[in-house]
């Protein structure tokens, strides 16, 4: 049987990191080539064909809009490539939620894409990085990953890439999704799949039909006790958008809401998000009678944020955008 062929598309980060021998703190991420990392997953080059791209050598932290926009526009034409079957992103871990929900609504196919990353650098004792790249090499390359949007590989854990959250800095299980369930498991190379995402995704979504040359800018704003609400007037001066931490519901003063709705009835668009992990929040008719809000449904912050820059390039209708944040 033909080998599947699948594209290694290597962002840099803790897999591509390394640091003294045996050591998993201070170390540098991205900083050796996944060439190397594929050298240590035995076999790896007789069961699929790989093509490998350094697309960039950097900590995730360095991700910003530019290097999502280009990293989109490769993926597209890696999948245009008939010959290749999938493709595997490795990126470190500390944004890789942010960036698989990015691409998650921006990619245009429905060939698997699959994140994956490491908690230890290359050079650490038992580094994880070659057995999740291995994991996600064959998630990419079976045939059930079709059409399952943008997924993450992490510890044998298949998840979507709208719904993963990093919730460990020190295991190597270090992702978890908010509430729903996740895609599936895999026990070495044997995948299963247990959900199908129903949000829309790659081909179905409407950002991944039309071209994106830059993000509106969308700020995020935390409320705690005591915050004052000056800093909204910081950041509407440069941004389109807020998206408000909130406390349990997306709540926050009465003294936040007025400066909200004053900003609001100047242009800026504000989206309710809760500093609760676990939370569902629409626009609400007892807490914000006059739907100053939209509500970032059970999307963390940081991905309210992306629906809401995206969102942001096509329309400031709060109507079409509350229905973006209800389908996505
Ligand atoms: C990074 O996100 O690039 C550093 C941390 C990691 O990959 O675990």
């Amino acid at each position: 049987m033909k080998k599947k062929k699948i594209a290694i598309v290597a962002t840099g980060g803790t897999i591509a990191g390394s640091g003294a021998a045996g050591k998993t703190t201070n170390y540098e991420a991205g900083t050796i080539s996944v060439d190397e990392v594929l050298a240590s997953i035995p076999d790896i080059r007789d069961r699929v064909e790989i093509v490998l791209d350094n697309l960039f050598s950097v900590d995730s932290n360095e991700i910003d809009d530019q290097r999502w926009l280009i990293l989109t526009e490769h993926i597209n034409k890696l999948a245009d490539q008939q010959d290749i079957d999938g493709i595997v992103v490795t990126h470190g871990t500390d944004t890789m939620e942010e960036t698989s929900y990015f691409l998650n609504l921006t990619v245009n196919t429905l060939k698997p894409v699959v994140l994956t990353g490491a908690m230890r650098p290359a050079t650490a004792t038992s580094a994880d990085g070659p057995f999740n790249l291995f994991q996600a090499i064959m998630l990419a390359s079976h045939s059930e990953a079709w059409g399952r949007g943008v997924m993450c590989l992490f510890s044998s854990t298949i998840f979507s890439g709208r719904d993963i959250q990093k919730i460990s800095n020190y295991k190597i299980d270090a992702f978890d999704q908010r509430a729903f369930a996740n895609l599936g498991y895999m026990k070495d190379d044997e995948v299963y799949f247990s959900s199908q995402p129903l949000k829309r995704h790659t081909t179905y979504s409407v950002f991944s039909r039309k071209p994106i040359n830059d993000l509106a800018h969308v700020a995020i704003a935390d409320y705690y006790v005591g915050a004052s609400p000056d800093i909204l007037d910081f950041l509407a001066q440069n941004n389109e958008g807020i998206v408000i931490v909130g406390t349990g519901s997306g709540n926050y003063s009465k003294e936040w809401r007025q400066r909200i709705e004053e900003l609001s009835d100047q242009g800026i668009i504000f989206v309710r998000a809760s500093r609760v992990t676990n939370s569902i929040i629409f626009q609400d008719d007892y807490f914000d009678p006059k739907h100053v809000c939209l509500g970032a449904n059970n999307l963390s912050p940081y991905k309210a944020r992306i629906l809401l820059m995206l969102s942001l390039t096509i329309t400031k209708d709060k109507k079409v955008i509350n229905d973006y944040f209800l389908n996505y």
